[in-house]
């Protein structure tokens, strides 16, 4: 039988970021409360030389050879942080990127959930057309502002993920159980640059959208907990992914309970580090366990918790594939992390003000940007984008 998934993924954020232990001090908070009570320890810092459209492409140029990029057949951008109302995300991701004229090309909202309908979307057109790639991008710059109860919870990425009939890194499997109601747990109107959010009663919703559909996945698959070598979850703050994970381990083993918290613990290895990516988080939680933990072997199943505020979940599990390592850029991940440079809270502070917004000419200074892609500013109204060779 035909099994369609995942092929390869990349992971790209900006070189910059903020210690949780210094927000902590600045914010007259007991530097414990982020660490354990919130589970963050650093935040990636976007300087305004990066956006969605940068991220995104930042994270899909490491992933497609010369030949994939000729024949994309999709591209599909899962994106809250658009740049405009109108153009895609995914179409600057074409020119930026060079790939097939000849492809479908959209982005998705739908809060953090919208890369798992992107991945389902994927998964579904590759099925019908095996000869074909689609590449599935989530991208996002997670602002709450500053002086915040949020402001813990930011963040900033893009996951890329390449989709097709050679599931090098895991099968995702045709089970998926979902949910959507209208809940106003965090929204974002359309002339606010940063998230409105009833923090409490959104995590709440949280677990109960959680709770929801994976009893509906058992009463649909039957399959229960046992059936799972790991639970991955989107992490808006990786604290939120252990409570959820630990509504439900009461329905297995000591045991088997024990080894499903040491695959979370390294399922939030890099969430920790980077914060919250909206709809690339869950992916990124995905990309933590594979690098991370030692146990992982072909066959195993993986449990999806995928969440959207406003609010959507779902729930679907991926069967991993032997060759899942080799998918991967495990080296290129730790590096890019380590390598970012440290800001204190004030510079961080300046450059959170400086976040480039609006259709006014302006200027971007990019020159300290070492990513490939940057934005240089705004002209005539229209976002300007430059690829900077560093090798
Ligand atoms: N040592 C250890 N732990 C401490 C501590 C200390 N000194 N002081 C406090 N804590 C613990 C608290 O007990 C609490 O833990 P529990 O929830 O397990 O009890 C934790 O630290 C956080 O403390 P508070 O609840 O008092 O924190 P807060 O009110 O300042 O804000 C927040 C927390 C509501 C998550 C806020 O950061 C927020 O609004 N974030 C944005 C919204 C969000 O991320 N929601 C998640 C669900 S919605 C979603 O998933 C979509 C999305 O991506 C946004």
């Amino acid at each position: 039988m035909m099994t369609v998934g995942i092929e390869k993924m990349r992971f790209a954020t900006s070189n910059l970021y903020l210690d949780m232990t210094d927000l902590a001090h600045a914010r007259g908070e007991d530097p414990n409360k982020y660490l354990l009570g919130i589970g963050q320890t650093e935040q990636a810092v976007v300087p305004p030389s990066q956006d969605a459209v940068t991220l995104a492409a930042n994270a899909a140029e490491q992933l497609l050879t010369k030949q994939e990029r000729a024949e994309i057949a999709e591209i599909i951008v899962a994106t809250e942080s658009g740049v405009d109302h109108s153009k895609s995300v995914a179409i600057y991701v074409q020119r930026l990127l060079e790939l097939n004229r000849y492809a479908r090309a959209i982005e998705l909202k739908q809060a953090c959930y919208s890369g798992t309908f992107g991945l389902m979307q994927a998964r579904d057109y590759v099925s019908l057309h095996p000869d074909k790639k689609v590449l599935v991008i989530a991208t996002d710059i997670a602002r709450y502002g500053l002086n915040t109860s949020g402001e813990v919870t930011q963040g900033a990425g893009a996951v890329a993920m390449l989709v097709s009939a050679n599931p090098q890194i895991a099968v995702i499997n045709d089970d998926s159980q979902f949910m959507t109601a209208d809940i106003m747990d965090f929204w974002r109107p359309v002339d606010h640059d940063k998230a409105l959010v009833d923090g409490k009663y959104s995590a709440n919703v949280y677990r109960d959208f959680f709770k929801e559909v994976w009893q509906r996945y058992q009463d649909t698959t039957g399959l229960t907990l046992t059936d799972f070598d790991a639970m991955v979850f989107h992490l808006p703050f990786t604290k939120m992914g252990l409570k959820a994970l630990r509504d439900v381990l009461p329905e297995t083993d000591e045991a088997h309970a024990a080894s499903l918290l040491a695959a979370f613990e390294a399922s939030r290895v890099y969430s920790k580090r980077v914060g919250n990516l909206y709809t690339g988080s869950l992916y990124l939680s995905l990309l933590s366990l594979l690098a991370n933990d030692t146990q992982l072997r072909g066959g195993q199943r993986i449990g999806m918790f995928s969440y959207g505020s406003g609010a959507e979940g779902e729930f679907f599990s991926l069967t991993l594939a032997p060759t899942f390592k080799a998918g991967l850029d495990v080296l290129g991940m730790e590096k890019l992390l380590d390598q970012r440079q440290q800001l204190s809270v004030p510079a961080y502070e300046e450059l959170f003000e400086g976040a480039l917004w609006g259709s006014a000419d302006q200027k971007a200074q990019s020159k300290q940007d070492p990513a490939h892609f940057v934005l240089t500013g705004v002209q005539n109204q229209q976002r300007q984008y430059r690829r900077q060779t560093r090798d």
